[in-house]
């Protein structure tokens, strides 16, 4: 499989308007978020990446893209053999545009599909896999190692970068996290019953924090942020003091 390439060419657009001076921050640091599903992450990792100019990355979609690939080739999961092959086969690619980062599965753009429901119920079994965690890790790494990089996940502190500067483990009251995800969906057109997305978040935080390869859990350095009552800005200003007082204190440790 290909190196995941960000093509930020085309990034081109102003950091977000914050009252945060982005070019103030001279050290590049590597965040890591991790934590539940449908918490927020990849808005918070969206956000905080267009506020520091950094890239940003939503490590699920990967995993969402290998799903669908292996739902559309019927790849079957439990042939080891199989999904290696499978593997060689796929080339993922994040293209930045306009609606920020595009995931491309084999040249097409799959942003839309890897959300769907279908590719939802299967992607934690799919995750499990560590052949395809080994690969996923493998392309996250590389793309972190000019640092300068927000990315989000469920074991980006842990695992993929266990060294990050900062680790923020973001939370969110269950009940809360399925009306986001169910207002989501719906506001795409897809029907969906609001017990049935609740029963599939219910279902993959308990297969993603359980699995005996990374499972998602807190590093013991990670910030725990509960955004149940946190609007979008409110969490990014606090996210975006943390990313200050790391910065400082990397200053302070580093003379630069
Ligand atoms: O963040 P998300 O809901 O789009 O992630 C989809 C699934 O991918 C999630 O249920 C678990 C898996 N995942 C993972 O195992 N490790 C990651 N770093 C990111 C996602």
């Amino acid at each position: 499989m290909d190196f995941c390439t960000i093509n930020l060419s085309t990034v081109g657009r102003p950091p977000l308007a914050v009252h945060r001076k982005p070019q103030t921050i001279l050290n590049k640091i590597i965040i890591a978020i991790d934590g539940h599903s449908s918490c927020g992450k990849s808005t918070l990792a969206k956000a905080m990446g267009n506020a520091l100019g950094y890239a940003y990355i939503s490590t699920g979609d990967m995993y969402r893209a290998v799903t669908l690939y292996f739902l559309e080739n019927q790849v079957d999961i439990n042939d080891k053999a199989a999904v290696v092959e499978a593997l060689k086969q796929i080339r993922l690619h994040f293209v930045k545009d306009e609606n920020g980062n595009r995931i491309h599965l084999n040249g097409r753009d799959v942003s839309e599909e890897i959300r769907k429901m279908h590719v939802a119920e299967m992607v934690s079994p799919v995750a499990v896999i560590s052949e395809v965690r080994r690969e996923m890790v493998r392309q996250q790494q590389a793309m972190g190692q000019q640092k300068a990089v927000v990315m989000d996940g469920r074991d980006i502190g842990t695992v993929v970068f266990p060294q990050a500067e900062l680790k923020i483990f973001l939370t969110a009251d269950v009940e809360e996290r399925t009306r986001r995800r169910y207002e989501e969906l719906t506001a795409k057109g897809q029907h969906v019953d609001f017990e049935e997305v609740k029963k599939n978040l219910t279902a993959r935080d308990h297969i993603d924090s359980t699995r005996e390869d990374s499972p998602l859990r807190q590093a013991d350095d990670a910030v725990v942020i509960d955004n149940t009552d946190l609007n979008h800005e409110q969490q990014l200003e606090l996210a975006l003091d943390l990313v200050r007082e790391r910065v400082e204190s990397e200053s302070v440790n580093t003379g630069h």
